[in-house]
């Protein structure tokens, strides 16, 4: 189904009621998908990839996102920088691999050659006042910080963009002590995913399904059967673990949200919390499964979700990361790629194991790809309707709120809270 003949989407925003899922349209209809890419995805910082994907100078990855091709290339100076894949003479794609190590970027189509640090350097046959120089391929916004590449499609300056300085002092302390930067990825999977990106999100912002949908992450999770059952005394032990560690030195408190004095261009927030008692980690007997990351001394039992907007989100457990990137495909399909890292110098086989350390969320993102699906088939029915959100779904009506804010509707308020 598409927007109504009469209805612009300024008048499908407005008539959503807040507390209920979209309408139909939202999650169905290609031309939104594509105001969701301009107006959304192409404003955020986007996660691509970890440092060790290009460590030598000339290696080059592309992601493809948002109807473009980013290349990212390591330059001679080992600096990471980022370019459009478009030739600066007639708009081929230069980079046709989805990974590869070069010397030059050459165009396939006429040869231009341009440097790793993206200046022409060839052109054959040009007018004489033709200058190299005035050439150069088009740069796109990175950031490199705790081994992790992030791209932003706006040009610089642009007013919808978050500064990304704000996302490196929000989220430093939490992460800093697990030192991403020098860890090693010991798997990537995809998840192809057959439902709108809003689906997936939605999925992703709340724990409501957990115990019906997850009984592997339900078995691991506490927080999950203990806040459906009593929600006061589950805050409970979560305080007093914060205490008992925060005293030893850990950052244990989360940082909400969609809440209060966050902006409303890249929803950012923290969460953390205790396991289960007697659990050290995310796994299925909650014993660790690689050794402690970065500079952590102490297993405290934590689990950390960091939401780095709509589309990336890393969890963190003492001895693992597990960094969840998800990209629009098209109105009904969703990229989801997980990559698991543990501690750089950690050696497989008498460190960890790899089936042991990705378990949980492999198994737990095998079934959300499956709910998420069938998700997405009811919403596709004639008689689909919008429902009511429950309250363990407050992640994902935060997340609905803030979206519809991005799209010309009412800014975010301060009630759309955090993880349910
Ligand atoms: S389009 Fe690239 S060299 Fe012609
Ligand atoms: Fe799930």
């Amino acid at each position: 189904m598409s927007i109504e003949p009469a209805l612009s989407l300024e008048d499908l925003v407005a008539r959503q009621t807040p507390g209920m899922s979209l309408e139909q349209p939202f999650y169905t209809d290609p031309s939104i998908f594509e105001r969701d890419l301009e107006r959304i995805v192409a404003k955020q910082w986007l996660f691509v990839d970890h440092v060790s994907a290009i460590p030598n100078p000339g290696d080059v990855i592309t992601y493809e996102i948002a109807g473009e091709s980013i290349i990212l290339v390591r330059g001679r100076d080992n600096e990471v920088r980022a370019f459009f894949n478009v030739c600066r003479h007639r708009g081929s794609r230069i980079c046709l691999k989805a990974k590869d190590n070069v010397r030059t970027l050459t165009c396939p189509y006429h040869a231009w050659v341009y440097d790793l640090e993206g200046q022409l350097i060839r052109a054959t046959l040009m007018p004489e006042d033709f200058k190299p120089e005035d050439w150069p391929l088009f740069a796109c916004q990175v950031r490199v910080w705790q081994g992790l590449m992030f791209i932003n499609l706006a040009k610089e300056g642009d007013p919808d963009v978050i500064d990304f300085d704000e996302i490196e002092q929000s989220f430093a302390p939490y992460i800093e002590p697990y030192r991403l930067d020098s860890s090693k990825i010991i798997a990537i999977k995809d998840y192809p995913t057959d439902g709108n990106w809003k689906l997936a999100v939605e999925n992703f912002r709340e724990c409501y399904h957990c115990a019906p949908a997850h009984p592997e992450y339900t078995m691991v999770n506490a927080y999950v059967t203990d806040g459906n059952r009593d929600r006061p005394a589950r805050d409970k032990v979560v305080e007093a673990w914060a205490a008992e560690w925060e005293a030893k030195g850990h950052v244990t408190r989360g940082l909400r949200p969609w809440g209060e004095g966050q902006n409303d261009k890249q929803p950012i927030g923290v969460f953390r919390q205790p396991i289960r008692d007697g659990s050290v980690t995310l796994s299925e007997d909650g014993q660790p499964v690689a050794p402690l990351m970065g500079d952590l001394k102490q297993w405290d039992g934590g689990e950390t979700l960091l939401i780095f907007g709509p589309l990336f989100y890393v969890y963190l457990a003492n001895d693992h990361a597990t960094l969840f990137r998800f990209t629009p495909v098209n109105a009904t399909h969703t990229e989801v790629i997980v990559t698991w890292l543990v501690r750089g110098d950690a050696q497989e086989g008498r460190d960890y194991d790899v089936d042991k350390v990705v378990w949980m969320w492999d198994v737990t993102t095998v079934e959300d790809t499956k709910i998420i699906g069938d998700n997405q088939l009811g919403v596709n029915s004639r008689r689909y309707e919008p429902g009511v959100y429950s309250a363990r779904e407050r992640g994902t009506i935060g997340f609905v709120a803030w979206y519809l804010g991005r799209m010309g509707g009412k800014p975010v308020s301060d009630d759309a809270a955090t993880c349910a």
